[in-house]
């Protein structure tokens, strides 16, 4: 059971406080009956709606942020900032957690999700999920990186599957992944003696980092959305 106020600002289209003033003016009703109690503890079962119109209330948050550098990918570090830092307040739940990894040096798109079967539905390799990057790196790109990438380098811990790597310039290219293994991309290109000096991770199955999002800021993520993160192609 959770607070009205907060099941509905935690659907992502009002804040806490706009949700309140709502309640407040007798706008909010629960099963039928005006509720003015924000404090009101619901299931998310009943029928809630604003206006007249039935709100239908999300089980699951997931969100889309677009990572900074210096924040850990975990739910909690006795050291370092984590990604869960950066989420407002009307989105904190229990059970948030990121869904994959990236490096403390690494930004772009994290998934967080209180979802466990959609984690597992974007991360496990088996489902070649692609995820992409774009990566800069200290000494220029080759062919033969290309197709060391394309034939699968060998790391200490096993074989990589194919990967894509397609050259922007010297420096920069992007990278195309269908598996997450620790620092994979630096390991991968470790291999061919080049040092990645940014990463950045643009998509996550058919979904792009949304570019109106600024570095730390995140927002919750659409059905639709959530069906492109499932997908096996790349965005457009
Ligand atoms: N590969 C890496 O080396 N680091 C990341 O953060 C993601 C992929």
């Amino acid at each position: 059971m959770e607070r009205l106020d907060k099941l509905l600002a935690s659907q992502g289209m009002l804040s806490r406080r706009e949700v309140r003033e709502l309640i407040a003016a007798g706008r909010v009703t629960v099963e039928g009956g005006v509720e003015k109690r924000p404090e009101r503890k619901v299931s998310g079962q009943e029928t809630i709606a604003v206006d007249g119109l039935p709100v239908t209330v999300q089980k699951t948050l997931t969100l889309m942020l677009h990572k900074p550098r210096g924040y850990v990918s975990a739910a909690r570090d006795a050291r370092d900032k984590t990604v869960l830092e950066l989420v407002p307040p009307q989105y904190r739940r229990k059970g948030l957690f990121p869904a994959g990894r990236l490096d403390k040096d690494t930004t772009g798109l994290m998934i967080l999700t209180d979802d466990g079967a959609l984690a597992h539905e974007i991360l496990a390799p088996k489902r070649h999920v692609p995820k992409r990057y774009r990566v800069t790196v200290d000494l220029p790109l080759t062919e033969e990186m290309v197709t060391r990438f394309a034939e699968g380098i060998a790391l200490k811990d096993g074989m990589c599957r194919p990967a894509r790597l397609e050259i922007l310039s010297e420096h920069t290219g992007i990278v195309t992944l269908q598996e997450g293994r620790y620092h994979q991309i630096k390991r991968m290109f470790g291999c061919c003696g080049v040092a990645v000096t940014a990463l950045h991770r643009l998509s996550m199955g058919a979904l792009a980092l949304d570019e109106a999002l600024a570095p730390g800021e995140c927002r919750p993520i659409t059905a639709e959305e959530q069906a492109l993160l499932r997908q096996q192609r790349v965005p457009e």
